[in-house]
């Protein structure tokens, strides 16, 4: 592609070579462009860090910090307050919406709200923003995406002095991004240095949470070559930034799915539903704990993403060192090695009947299927070996407890002003529906 070796695995066998047999050998990432630099402080996220000692500081600290079991379960507040934000929100929008064809809601833009506080608050641990506030961060962060998306110069650098009017509109959006966020980052830490002082009155767990991603950063989070990370602005700016976007999308995404077949199928809707009832009943509602122990909602929760990959394509890797092979054939360093997903997941020689939705294909005596793909690639909706997703669980935890507490609080069904529904996609960073999901809700009567 232009000047660019791209190397597209869409098999199973090549993948697990790539991914884990050989992993440490096609553990890196390939260089970038000046604008995706800009907004990744030259490679120091997790996800663009050449493989070494950076990229390994980088992910530990973020896996210990953030993403552990533990610390997974610290957050489970956050994960409540931004779902009861997010019912009342839907129970809000359908009301004003009723007047039109009956109560609705834009799914997508609902769920990625959510996600997108939940973010927030665990990256900054600042639990008093106010919604327009929210809105105002996550208007910045889309900018951001718009101004890193995949451009003709890319492949053909010669054509770079004709998108200057871009690269000039990047570094404002990054001026914008660093405005936007250092104020955030300020604050907790005048919090940080209050509470070590002792003279403070905050009310954690109300006002601020006890802990953050960036308080990773500030305390523990040390990287040679880098200086202090902690007195560097521009480079908390980044990390804080790479948390959040990496986690709203791709889970926006699967709830966007998820809803499409429940409303495509009111069994599949009835099995749920009956699951939480039988689990947790209309007087309180779902959390994370309840979740984890409803077969079902995990096997639909799976079986979404083996149907419905939120990205077609795992980021792209790169060889660590001249002289490896893949599948026979020599791949350079400068290769970009894309693993394309679906075709792994919909392969007919892995799955029984693979273009069917079927939830039971992962119930008891029927499809195993490791995720992580280091018992074998049957479907790695977030890649697999050294650079395997570290949000996995997070993932997962965040689609079954909003797919849960969605239809615990309504019945959803087709809106009568929409076509009928089809499962076309389309690529907006992420694998969208085609068409925005507008669905019609019912909300259902509960006692809390
Ligand atoms: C349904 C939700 C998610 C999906 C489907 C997903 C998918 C992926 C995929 C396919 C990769 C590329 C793996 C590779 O390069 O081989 C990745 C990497 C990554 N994801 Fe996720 N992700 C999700 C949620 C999250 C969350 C919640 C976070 C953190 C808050 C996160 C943080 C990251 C990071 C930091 C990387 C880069 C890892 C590295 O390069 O070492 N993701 N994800």
């Amino acid at each position: 592609m232009g000047e660019r070796t791209i190397i597209v695995i869409g098999s199973a066998e090549v993948a697990h070579e790539a991914l884990i047999e050989k992993g440490r050998e096609f553990a890196s990432r390939p260089r970038e462009n000046t604008t995706r630099n800009i907004f990744s402080s030259n490679k120091f996220t997790v996800n663009s860090a050449v493989y070494g000692a950076e990229w390994r500081a980088l992910r530990r600290n973020m896996v210990s910090g953030m993403l552990s079991t533990s610390r997974l379960r610290e957050f489970s507040r956050a994960r409540m307050r931004a779902m009861d934000r997010f019912v009342a929100r839907m129970r809000a929008e359908a009301a004003s919406a009723s007047g039109d064809g009956g109560p609705s809601v834009w799914v997508l833009r609902n769920a990625r709200f959510a996600v997108f506080c939940i973010l927030l608050d665990m990256t900054f641990g600042l639990l008093d923003l106010d919604e327009a506030h929210i809105v105002r961060v996550d208007a910045v962060m889309k900018r951001v995406l718009l101004a890193t998306a995949v451009r003709m110069d890319d492949y053909l650098p010669f054509l770079r002095p004709l998108f200057w009017r871009q690269q000039r509109q990047a570094l404002a959006v990054r001026r914008e991004q660093v405005d936007t966020l250092l104020p955030l980052i300020n604050r907790r830490r005048a919090i940080l240095r209050d509470i070590k002082q002792r003279h403070s009155d905050y009310d954690i767990d109300d006002v601020v949470a006890p802990f953050s991603y960036l308080d990773s950063l500030l305390d523990d989070l040390r990287v040679e070559g880098r200086g202090d990370v902690a007195a560097n602005d521009g480079l908390l700016v980044t990390l804080c930034a790479e948390l959040i976007n990496a986690g709203t999308d791709t889970t926006a995404t699967a709830i966007e799915w998820a809803v499409a077949r429940i409303v495509d199928s009111p069994s599949v809707q009835a099995r749920l539903h009956a699951e939480v009832m039988d689990h947790v009943g209309d007087a309180r509602p779902v959390d994370d704990k309840d979740t984890d122990a409803m077969p079902y909602l995990q096997a639909f929760v799976k079986e979404l993403l083996r149907k419905h990959p939120p990205t077609y394509f795992s980021l792209t890797h790169a060889a660590v060192q001249p002289g490896s092979k893949l599948a026979g054939y020599d791949i350079p360093t400068d290769a970009n090695l894309d693993i394309f997903l679906p075709t792994i997941s919909e392969d007919p020689k892995l799955w029984d009947r693979p273009t069917e939705f079927d939830p039971d294909r992962f119930l008891a005596g029927g499809e195993t299927a490791d995720i992580t793909g280091s018992a074998g690639i049957r479907m790695i909706p977030f890649g697999a070996g050294r650079r395997i997703c570290p949000g996995l669980a997070m993932g997962i935890t965040h689609i079954a407890l909003m797919v849960a507490r969605m239809v615990q609080a309504f019945q959803w069904s087709a809106h009568p002003s929409q076509p009928k529904l089809d499962f076309k996609d389309r690529v907006e960073f992420t694998v969208v529906m085609d068409r925005p999901l507008l669905a019609a809700v019912k909300p259902r009567n509960l006692s809390f």
